[in-house]
C-alpha cells in the first residue's frame, strides 16, 4: 500500500500520535522495532501560529524516524492552513489532521473530535489544507460523535473526496472517549465500499500479534495503527511483525534484554530532558511494561521504582530484578 509516494510493504505497523508519549525518543525506539510509521503528538496550530516555543518543539524529527507524520488540531480552517505550512517546513513525510481527540478542553472547544459535530467545518479544513501544502495530508479520526451518530462510512467518502490520502480510523466514539472496546466492524465496512480508495489505518485494542493479524484479515485494513500497547514495549512492533511473517509467537529474549531497552528509554530521556523531568517523563512506560506484570510480590519494588528520584536510584532498582525475583 501506498501514501503518496511513500511505499509500505505489506502488513505496515503505524505508532499512533500519542500526546506526551510519541516525543523524537519514543518514535526512534519504535522505529528501531520495526514500526513502519510514527506519528508525532498532536501539535495545536493555533499555538504553532503564535509561535509557542513548547509547540514548535514538537516539529523537531530526525531523518532517521522517516517516514514520520506531524499532526496537526485546531477549530479553523485559516489558522491550520496556515500550521499546515510551517509544520510542511520542518519536512515530515505527511501532516495529519487530528479529529478524534475526545478531551474536554479540545474537543469542548470545537477541536479534535469536536469537529464531528460539524462535519462542513470539518471538510472545509481538510481542503484548505490538501490547498495550502504539498505534502501529502491524511485524516485520523473516531466512529462518530455517539453511539446514535456513527457516520464514519459516509464520512469517509466525504474526507477522500476533499484529497485526503488516507484515513485512520480509532474504532469508537467521541462519547466512548476510552472505555469500552474498539469496534471494528464499522472500520472494516469502510474498507470494504467500493469507492474507497484511499488507504484505510485501522486502530483500536491491537494488543497482540494474533489480534494485529486478525484485524488485517478479518477487517482488510491496509495499516494497524497501535497506541496504549506500546508504552514499556516499543518490542511489540518486532514480536507483531514476526508474528505476521511466521505464523508464531517470537521466543522471549532474556529478561536483561528488555530491561536494557527500558534503561536505554531513561537515559535517553534524562538526556533530553535532564535527570527528574527524564525521569517522570519515563514513568508511564515503567508502570505499564508488560515486562514487569505478573510478578509475584512485586508491588514494594514498583512503588520504589515510580517513586525513584535519580537516575542512579532507578537503575539500580532495574538492575536488581532479576535476581531478586528470579527471572530468566
Ligand atoms: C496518552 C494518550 C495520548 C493520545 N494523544 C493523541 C494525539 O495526540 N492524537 C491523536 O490522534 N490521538 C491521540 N490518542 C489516541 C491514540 O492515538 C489512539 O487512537 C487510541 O489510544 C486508541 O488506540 P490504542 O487502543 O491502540 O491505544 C492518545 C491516546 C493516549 C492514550
Amino acid at each position: 500500500m501506498k501514501i503518496g509516494n511513500i511505499e509500505f510493504g505489506e502488513y505496515p505497523l503505524f505508532l499512533a500520535p500519542m500526546e506526551d508519549v510519541t516525543d523524537p525518543t519514543f518514535r526512534l525506539l519504535c522505529k528501531r522495532f520495526g514500526a513502519d510509521m510514527v506519528y508525532s503528538e498532536f501539535v495545536s496550530a493555533d499555538a504553532l501560529i503564535r509561535n509557542v516555543q513548547s509547540t514548535e518543539r514538537k516539529l523537531n524529527i530526525n531523518d532517521e524516524e522517516r517516514p514520520v507524520v506531524i499532526q496537526l488540531y485546531g477549530r479553523d480552517p485559516e489558522p491550520i492552513a496556515e500550521a499546515a505550512k510551517m509544520a510542511e517546513a520542518a519536512h515530515p513525510d505527511i501532516i495529519d489532521l487530528n479529529f478524534g481527540c475526545p478531551v474536554k478542553k479540545v474537543a469542548g472547544k470545537g477541536g479534535g473530535a469536536g469537529l464531528l459535530k460539524d462535519i462542513p467545518k470539518m471538510l472545509e479544513i481538510i481542503k484548505a489544507v490538501v490547498k495550502a501544502v504539498n505534502t501529502p495530508v491524511t485524516v485520523k479520526t473516531r466512529l462518530g460523535w455517539d453511539e446514535n451518530n456513527k457516520i464514519i462510512t459516509t464520512l469517509a467518502e466525504q474526507i477522500q473526496d476533499c484529497g485526503a490520502q488516507a484515513l485512520a480510523i480509532h474504532g469508537r466514539t467521541r462519547s466512548q472517549m476510552y472505555t469500552g472496546s474498539a469496534d471494528w466492524t464499522l472500520i472494516g465496512e469502510v474498507k470494504n465500499n467500493p469507492r474507497i480508495k484511499i488507504p484505510i489505518i485501522g486502530n483500536g485494542d491491537v494488543t497482540t500479534p494474533e489480534r494485529a493479524k486478525e484485524c488485517f484479515d478479518k477487517y482488510g485494513v491496509d495499516a494497524v495503527m497501535i497506541g496504549r500497547a506500546t508504552f514499556g514495549n516499543p518490542w511489540i512492533f518486532e514480536e507483531i511483525k514476526y508474528y505476521l511473517k511466521n505464523g508464531e509467537r517470537m521466543e522471549k529474549k532474556p529478561f536483561e534484554y528488555y530491561i536494557g531497552i527500558l534503561k536505554e528509554h531513561i537515559e535517553k530521556n534524562i538526556e533530553w530532558l535532564g535527570e527528574i523531568r527524564g525521569i517522570i517523563h519515563t514513568r508511564r512506560h515503567l508502570a505499564s511494561t508488560p515486562l514487569l506484570k505478573g510478578i509475584d510480590n512485586f508491588k514494594q519494588t514498583r512503588i520504589a521504582i515510580l517513586r525513584a528520584q535519580t537516575k542512579d536510584e532507578l537503575i539500580e532498582i532495574l538492575d536488581g530484578i532479576k535476581e531478586k525475583y528470579n527471572l530468566v
